[in-house]
């Protein structure tokens, strides 16, 4: 990898800052002051000091996001914004979001750049849970209930998968399921003469959203979280 991409993506520069500085001479390779910023570094076991610090390289990096309302789940859109957007200073170029929330809906998205991960989390082979909060126009009878958790026919993708209903409050329920069709919670609610008003993300697997992270906000996913979602 070339000495400026390796700076943009490990000390948040952009490309122009990572190629002054290069030239400036405040980045070595191995103990060498290197001042071509078009030197090819390894990234897996050269030692590239910058600003007297060493800088060493992920090639993984793994986010959790509180996704607000108004963006779109994708790496760019040529009308809205996207999620990927609120990661302009991790200065990486290669983040996307792990499935999709829809616009409107809020919460728990992972960002990464793990194709593995990604494919293990939304593979329809692997019944990953995701629960979300969902408020509703109005209170779910109890066949309502027992007929969203047995399943419910959704046009164009057959039946669902056994889901979990929690009444929280007369119109919010938690609801989890472990697939990912499109739309599918607001779907479901639609299939027992619902409606969905306002919709939460709050867990994937183990990964529960922080109530300490605001909508726009995400922090690292900590190791032990990563594992928990590989396995
Ligand atoms: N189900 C929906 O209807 N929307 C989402 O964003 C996620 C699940």
């Amino acid at each position: 990898m070339r000495l400026d991409k390796f700076l943009c993506e490990t000390v948040n520069l952009s490309r122009k800052e990572a190629r002054d500085s290069v030239k400036k001479g405040l980045a070595s390779v191995n103990g060498i002051k290197v001042t071509d910023f078009g030197y090819q570094v390894n990234e897996t076991c050269d030692l590239v000091v910058f600003k007297d610090k060493p800088v060493s390289y992920e090639k993984y990096v793994y986010f959790i996001l509180n996704k607000p309302a108004g963006y779109v789940s994708a790496t760019n859109d040529p009308v809205d914004k996207t999620v990927i957007d609120l990661f302009e200073s991790e200065g990486r170029k290669d983040l996307f979001p792990v499935g999709r929330l829809d616009k409107d809906t809020v919460g728990l998205l992972i960002i990464t750049n793990d194709g593995d991960l990604s494919h293990h989390l939304t593979s329809p082979r692997h019944h990953v849970n995701k629960t979300y909060v969902a408020d509703i126009d109005h209170p779910l009878s109890d066949n309502d209930i027992k007929t969203l958790c047995e399943g419910v026919e959704l046009k164009g993708d057959g039946v669902t998968k056994p889901a979990k209903v929690n009444v929280i409050a007369p119109t919010r329920i938690e609801l989890t399921i472990c697939e990912g069709m499109y739309h599918q919670v607001k779907r479901m609610l639609k299939a027992v003469g619902n409606e969905v008003t306002s919709l939460k993300r709050i867990s994937i697997g183990p990964v529960s959203l922080d109530d300490n992270l605001k909508e726009g906000e995400y922090r690292r996913l900590t190791e032990e979280e990563i594992k928990l979602l590989k396995e």
